[in-house]
């Protein structure tokens, strides 16, 4: 088998140094299979200067990474339009940042007719081929391949929810956008509840032909499984082990100079919760004065998406509450909440997991979320609080789990977790390393191109 990646992004980076791989769950379960075996990675270029075509790495190359070059409106039109503005807060139920305009479909339409044209380039009719598409920017190129070659085999796998057939149900488009999903042969999700929200979508909205996980549709039959996601296990493992992260981390405690130490790391995303989460912690500092001086909560914002409105809104509402809190609550040397607005290392983050006393990952609806799996994975005695409104929360149950909508359910849960007994957290967080082993990244990728093949 070879194998053909389709995915908005493409796998390497230029650096000070030259080229490299980027670091990213997909670009870690995908490249050992591409190294393995060959193939092809394609994704969009957004640089005119670097080459359509490029071999790597340079001497003895493993793989073909085949950029689309996009223009300035093909971008805007296709991944700030369509995938941000449409497909995103649809997605995750967030509908008032929804933007429907016909220019996004136009553009959508357009960029995945040249993504299936640089796959149908790349690869050979008949060969022992593997397509496999991800996630939301692409979802008609599965039909357009398939139109050109029938005998292909095409999966698709969607890192983000499905939601319920009556909210996808109000894009205009939504008829035209299954049935693009439905030239593939496989379609993966992380959770059994967005198998069934798809099913359901194919059912009603298309009227196609459903028996158990199986879609049929104008002669063509699409089967829908769950394979949840994970995290590079041995890498976490191995790095959060590392003498090093201990000191790191110990640094890390002395600097804060608090007693507990609750964290919070995403993307600057308004699905992730963070203003929410900042609300509850305010509302826990309110109830809990014998907590003033002795907690902190260190919350980092990686950016991300910093050219929509939706995102410098959500930045400017977080830093608003951050500075709101510190300056009720502050005193002397104790900062309640400490903010950053920038990017790590997962070197650093693994020293941030392995010191903290508890995670508040509060996302307002994510497909799994996989912070979740790396705190899990570095952290020694720490205690999890998980938005129920996750992929995760159907696979952790030791998690205390939240509804990230309700404020004083948080702020209980930050003092459940930070006076938890020490037998219960590592109980809990026994049961939650061992699920997270078995949802390897390589495990993930290795399952689904198996569940493809047969
Ligand atoms: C989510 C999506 C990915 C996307 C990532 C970062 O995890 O599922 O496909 O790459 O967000 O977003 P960005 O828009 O920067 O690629």
């Amino acid at each position: 088998m070879s194998l053909t990646v389709v995915a908005n992004r493409v796998p390497i980076r230029q650096t000070d140094e030259g080229w490299e791989t980027s670091v990213g769950g997909l670009t870690t379960a995908l490249l050992p299979v591409l190294e393995e075996q060959g193939g092809v990675w394609v994704g969009m270029g957004e640089d005119p200067d670097l080459p359509e075509r490029q071999e790597y790495p340079a001497q003895d190359p493993d793989f073909l990474v085949r950029r689309v070059p996009l223009s300035t409106q093909e971008l805007d039109g296709y991944y700030y339009g369509m995938a941000n503005r449409v497909l995103w807060p649809v997605s995750h139920y967030l509908i008032q940042h929804l933007e429907l305009k016909d220019e996004f479909i136009e553009t959508y339409r357009h960029v995945n007719r040249r993504f299936a044209e640089a796959v149908l380039d790349e690869t050979e009719k008949g060969a022992e081929e593997v397509i496999w598409i991800q996630d939301y920017h692409q979802m008609l190129s599965p039909g357009l391949i398939r139109k050109e070659r029938p005998e292909a085999t095409i999966g698709h796998f969607w890192h983000i929810p499905w939601p319920a057939m009556e909210i996808f149900r109000i894009l205009p488009w939504s008829r035209e956008l299954l049935r693009g999903m439905l030239g593939c042969d496989l379609i993966g999700f992380h959770v059994e509840e967005y198998v069934d929200n798809f099913i359901e979508s194919a059912d009603v909205l298309l009227d196609a032909e459903v028996e158990g996980n199986r879609i049929r549709y104008d002669g063509q039959e699409t089967r829908v499984e769950a394979h949840p996601i994970g995290i590079d296990v041995d890498r976490f493992k191995s790095m959060s082990q590392d003498p090093s992260i201990e000191q790191e981390a110990q640094k890390f405690r002395e600097r804060l100079g608090s007693d507990h130490i609750v964290i919070g790391i995403d993307r600057l995303d308004y699905t992730k919760g963070i203003r929410s989460r900042m609300l509850a912690f305010e509302q826990f500092l309110e109830e809990n004065p014998e907590y003033h001086g002795n907690v902190s909560f260190f919350q980092i914002a990686t950016p991300s998406r910093t050219e929509l409105e939706s995102y410098q809104q959500i930045r400017r509402e977080v830093d608003e509450v951050v500075g709101r809190i510190n300056g009720r609550f502050a005193q002397e040397s104790w900062v309640p909440v400490n903010y950053r607005y920038r990017t790590y290392t997962q070197y650093e983050l693994c020293a941030f997991y392995r010191a903290a006393d508890a995670a508040l990952i509060t996302p307002l609806r994510d497909g799994m979320n996989v912070v979740t799996q790396e705190f899990i994975t570095a952290s020694r005695d720490g205690v999890l609080i998980l938005s129920e409104l996750t992929g995760a929360a159907y696979l952790l149950p030791e998690a205390v789990q939240v509804n990230p909508y309700d404020h004083g359910g948080v702020a209980d849960a930050i003092r459940t977790a930070l006076e938890m007994p020490t037998e219960e957290r590592t109980e809990r967080l026994r049961g939650l390393k061992s699920t997270t082993e078995t949802l390897d990244v390589h495990k993930w990728a290795g399952n689904f191109l198996s569940s493809i093949q047969r």
